[in-house]
């Protein structure tokens, strides 16, 4: 049988990183690859105890339907969560919906923008499930060149006066996913500027917002928005799990009404039971001190990381230490075949992710890598290294 895909799902394949990370899921790969939160960092015994409690006091409410903007004593926690940690985000006017993870969040607001030929801008490079989603919409995908702060201005608004009809920006802020780049104040301001002036809307992404362990808290663009233009996207997934698929979604209430029958179309509610169980993890435990464990365990792990690449790979890579987040951005010397040589690490059992992946053109000249911290254990972070190091020797030889 041939299948007649849509056209939306037909040019969307799955990548050439899949067949070099293909056998990498097995123990004895070093996971490099993954953007898992630590193992370590679940709070395992608090959820169990939600658990057993909401399962006690309401099982028919926690298994029943629900509605689509979300369970609303979550709502209402998420909403101050969300205030406590970016004060002034919440404007006159806006409301917030549950989402079934931050990524649901990004392709609601794609589906409810996005007609094809539009032009969205992006970081580039950028998360590649959030690429992806916008991809699905056919838009003019335009990718906005990384600086050590964030995108350069000046192709911004290059972007915005050439491209046509340029209808939105995503942008990951915080510790981006994948070059753990942090956008300063300045650039926030202006980036928020430049869109109010040009009239594009932005898709502000924060899932890590929450795990800063160096440097000091830069506000969100969303907290300078004045005019309904940011839609804000939250997530518990890196914060308390990811298996519970919960996040959020905060802007103007107008465009919301149209993000809730999106929603409606696909999954009707976010699980009910994770809602329930998110909410009384934000009520019932000491958020502060919560965030403080998690950004230590990062922080250490971060910092192990770079000591074993100082150790192993100095001089032959060079990468920047992020403020936080889960991912470091390393970049091979000039004239490398990077794609060749994540091969080889893949081949000695470590997996890491070929930069070329989160390009907006992933046939654009790419010689970076991503590695991962949070996932893998201390020892095979030391290990890791050791391995990588002596393939990168070889390699370059
Ligand atoms: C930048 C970014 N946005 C969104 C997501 C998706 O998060 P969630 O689990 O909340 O869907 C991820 C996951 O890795 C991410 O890195």
């Amino acid at each position: 049988m041939t299948y007649a895909f849509s056209d939306r799902m037909a040019s969307l394949q799955p990548s050439a990183i899949r067949e070099i990370l293909k056998n990498t899921s097995s123990p004895d790969v070093i996971p490099f690859a993954a953007g898992n939160p630590a193992p370590e960092a679940f709070p395992l015994k608090e959820i169990e105890n939600i658990t057993r409690i909401i399962m006690g006091d309401n099982p028919v409410a926690a298994l029943q339907y629900s509605v689509s903007e979300g369970y609303p004593a979550l709502r209402d926690a998420a909403f101050s969560f969300a205030e406590k940690r970016e004060p002034g985000i919440r404007k006159p006017g806006d409301t917030i919906l549950i989402v079934s993870g931050a990524q649901q969040g990004i392709e609601l607001a794609a589906k409810c923008l996005i007609n094809e030929g539009d032009t969205v801008l992006s970081e580039d490079p950028s998360f590649v499930g959030a690429l992806n989603a916008l991809r699905s919409y056919h838009p003019n995908l335009v990718g906005v060149p990384m600086e050590e702060d964030g995108m350069n201005l000046d192709a911004l608004e290059k972007a915005m006066q050439t491209q046509p009809n340029v209808k939105l920006l995503y942008i990951i802020p915080n510790f981006q996913n994948p070059t753990g780049i942090t956008t300063s104040l300045e650039k926030r301001k202006a980036i928020y500027e430049l869109c109010k002036r040009y009239g594009v809307m932005i898709l502000e992404d924060n899932p890590y917002g929450d795990l800063r362990f160096d440097g000091s808290y830069i506000p969100a663009i969303k907290t300078m928005d004045t005019e309904g233009l940011v839609i804000y996207v939250g997530s518990f997934s890196k914060i308390i799990s990811p298996g519970l698929r919960v996040g959020y979604v905060i802007a103007n209430s107008d465009f919301m009404a149209k993000m809730v029958v999106a929603k409606q179309c696909s999954d009707v509610h976010t699980n009910i039971l994770a809602q329930m169980v998110c909410e009384r993890f934000l009520i019932s435990c000491n958020m502060n001190s919560h965030l403080l464990g998690l950004q230590k365990i990062y922080k250490s792990k971060a910092a192990l990381l770079i000591k074993c690449l100082e150790e192993h790979t100095a001089g032959r890579l060079t990468w920047r230490a992020p403020q936080g987040g889960m991912f470091i951005w390393c970049t091979l010397p000039e004239g490398s075949d990077m794609v060749a040589f994540c091969k080889k690490a893949a081949e000695a059992k470590v997996a890491v992710v070929p930069g070329s992946a989160f390009l907006t053109d992933p046939s654009e000249p790419c010689r970076s890598f991503r590695m991962n911290y949070s996932t893998p254990s201390n020892k095979q972070i030391i290990s890791g290294c050791e391995i990588m190091g002596g393939v990168l020797k070889d390699f370059l030889r």
